[in-house]
Parts: C-alpha cells; sequence; structure tokens
C-alpha cells in the first residue's frame, strides 16, 4: 500500500517536472516559396507531430505554398497579380537556360535578381505596413519566428514583434551569415561562394577569392537596401541588414561538411544537411551538366 502510494507520488511527481516542457509553442513560419518551402513543409509538419502550433505566413501570390491541415495559412494581399508572379518566373527560366556569352549572362542574373528581390522587398514593405495584421500577429504572441533569412523579410519581422527568430537555409550571399554571428571568415582559406576554389589555394586563386566578393557585395547592396531603408522606417535609426540578421538565435544550415569544405562556425549555428534527404527517393535521371564547372 505505502509502495504503491510512493509510486503514485513519484509518477506524479514525473509528470509535474515534465508536463511544462511537453507544452506545445507557437510557431510563426515565414517561408521562401518555391524549392525552400518544400523542406521547410517537413519542419512544419514535424513541429505540428511534436504538439507545437504552427502559423504560416505567405502573400497571396505565391509559389507552391498552400493550406494544410497540420499547420495555419495565413495570407496577405500583395500589389502584384498571379500573371505577373508567373511572367517574373517565365522570364528567369527562359535566362538560365539561354546560351549566349558570360557578361550577358551576368548583366541579365543581375537585372533578374533586382527585379525579383524588388518584388520580395515591395511585397516585405507591404506586409510591415498592414496595420491589421501586424496587431494581429503581435497579439498572437508568438514564441518564436522560424524563416528563411535569403527572403530577409522574416528576420525583420521577428525583429519588429521582439520574438526570436531561428532561420533556416541553405546558404546565403555576401557572407551575411558570417557578419550577423560574427564568425571568423579568413579569405585565404574559406572559398567564396560561386568561385569554385577549393579550401586549398594557389596564390592567383586567393587573389580571386578576395577580389570575387567585391562583385556580389554591390549586387547584394541593390538586394539589400531595400530592407534597410524599411528598418530604418520601422525603428527610427540606422539598422543595416547585418543588424536584422544578428537578431538570429539559431542558424540551421541545410548542409553537410561532406559536401561542403570546413569552415569556422559559431556555438549558434547548427548543420542539419541530413534533412534534405528525408523524402528519399532513387535517381531517375542524373543532370550531369549541373556539375561541370562550364556552365557558369
Ligand atoms: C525586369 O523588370 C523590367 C521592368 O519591370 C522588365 O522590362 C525586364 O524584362 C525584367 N528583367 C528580367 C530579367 O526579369
Ligand atoms: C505589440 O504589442 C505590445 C504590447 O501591446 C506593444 O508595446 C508593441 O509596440 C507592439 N508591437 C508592434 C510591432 O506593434
Amino acid at each position: 500500500m505505502v509502495l504503491e502510494l510512493w509510486n503514485f507520488v513519484l509518477e506524479l511527481l514525473f509528470w509535474l517536472c515534465v508536463l511544462p516542457l511537453a507544452e506545445g509553442g507557437k510557431v510563426l513560419v515565414m517561408p521562401m516559396g518555391g524549392s525552400h518551402w518544400l523542406t521547410m513543409r517537413d519542419v512544419v509538419r514535424e513541429l505540428h507531430a511534436r504538439g507545437h502550433q504552427a502559423v504560416v505566413l505567405a502573400p497571396e501570390v505565391n509559389l507552391h505554398i498552400k493550406g494544410e491541415g497540420f499547420f495555419t495559412l495565413q495570407t496577405f494581399p500583395t500589389s502584384y497579380s498571379q500573371e505577373e508572379f508567373g511572367h517574373f518566373f517565365q522570364r528567369h527560366r527562359q535566362m538560365i537556360f539561354k546560351r549566349q556569352n558570360l557578361l550577358k549572362t551576368l548583366l541579365e542574373m543581375v537585372e533578374s535578381m533586382k527585379n525579383g528581390s524588388q518584388m520580395h522587398s515591395r511585397t516585405c514593405s507591404e506586409l510591415l505596413h498592414n496595420k491589421v495584421m501586424i496587431r494581429h500577429l503581435n497579439e498572437s504572441a508568438f514564441d518564436v519566428v522560424l524563416t528563411d533569412p535569403m527572403n530577409p523579410c522574416g528576420a525583420l519581422l521577428a525583429k519588429y514583434l521582439s520574438v526570436p527568430a531561428v532561420f533556416f537555409l541553405r546558404f546565403i550571399p555576401c557572407d551575411l551569415d558570417f557578419e550577423a554571428t560574427q564568425c571568423p571568415n579568413p579569405s585565404s582559406y574559406i572559398p567564396r561562394l560561386m568561385t569554385m576554389n577549393s579550401d586549398h589555394m594557389t596564390f592567383l586563386q586567393r587573389v580571386k577569392n578576395m577580389l570575387f566578393p567585391l562583385g556580389m557585395k554591390y549586387i547584394c547592396h541593390i538586394n539589400h537596401s531595400p530592407y534597410a531603408s524599411l528598418a530604418f522606417e520601422l525603428f527610427q535609426r540606422d539598422v543595416s541588414l547585418v543588424d536584422i540578421l544578428s537578431h538570429g538565435s539559431v542558424w540551421l544550415f541545410r548542409g553537410d561538411f561532406v559536401l561542403d569544405y570546413p569552415r569556422p562556425i559559431m556555438p549558434n549555428i547548427v548543420f542539419i544537411g541530413g534533412i534534405n534527404c528525408a523524402n528519399r527517393k532513387p535517381l531517375s535521371q542524373v543532370c550531369i551538366a549541373a556539375f561541370l564547372p562550364s556552365v557558369l
């Protein structure tokens, strides 16, 4: 009898300790559309399975983000139509597969990126100026914002709502991750994105590794300045994109050192490359062209 009572007390204590931990959190998810969403969707499904409540915030006109049983979809209006959106992607696709000289391709790529980022930043501005939506999101008292910082709108929204942010990404250009996490980033050892350098570089490759980011910085500046002005409007002080991204509590990288060259990391950077294999399927066709450096 005493033993039974003792067991009961122990069990009660156990549940009292565990229950607060098991309580579901409220997660605001702000994904990038397209293929980025397809991986994040698996994470949202798992969050739901573990008792968390997820609200996915997306523009009305988007790529692939549709309402599903395991989350609440919250959309906001955009100033562009489905048709304009479709045209943009069509032009982008045509450009990628067009065979022409490198300089022309680069210039068109810059223009297309500029168009794309203008569309994203305009949408972001519309969301952040949507008083009804912001009030609703603020009142919802989310515990965390899960977002792909490739589109910095989620990070900016998290900072604006003073909610911690978790970033979920494959990569981000212009070494913003290094800057925002204050991670060491020696250019003699870390091959820069798109340089095709490895972590063992000759002198000339190191020179290229140093010079290449300067060109990228220019492109990034074009893409990022709208967010800095938006942040200036919201916070009434100079806030750079790096400041916005340093709001991130944890950076979940969908990478793995099996594929990527070694690099320094910070304690809040976690590699979760295995998540890309969540939906395993046999390869039906290997696209060799994608692996040929000459394509760039
Ligand atoms: C960029 O936008 C302009 C004007 O909206 C359009 O004329 C141009 O074709 C677009 N370029 C690309 C590469 O999408
Ligand atoms: C959110 O609500 C709090 C408390 O009412 C308020 O102080 C804060 O300014 C609101 N934030 C935004 C971004 O509206």
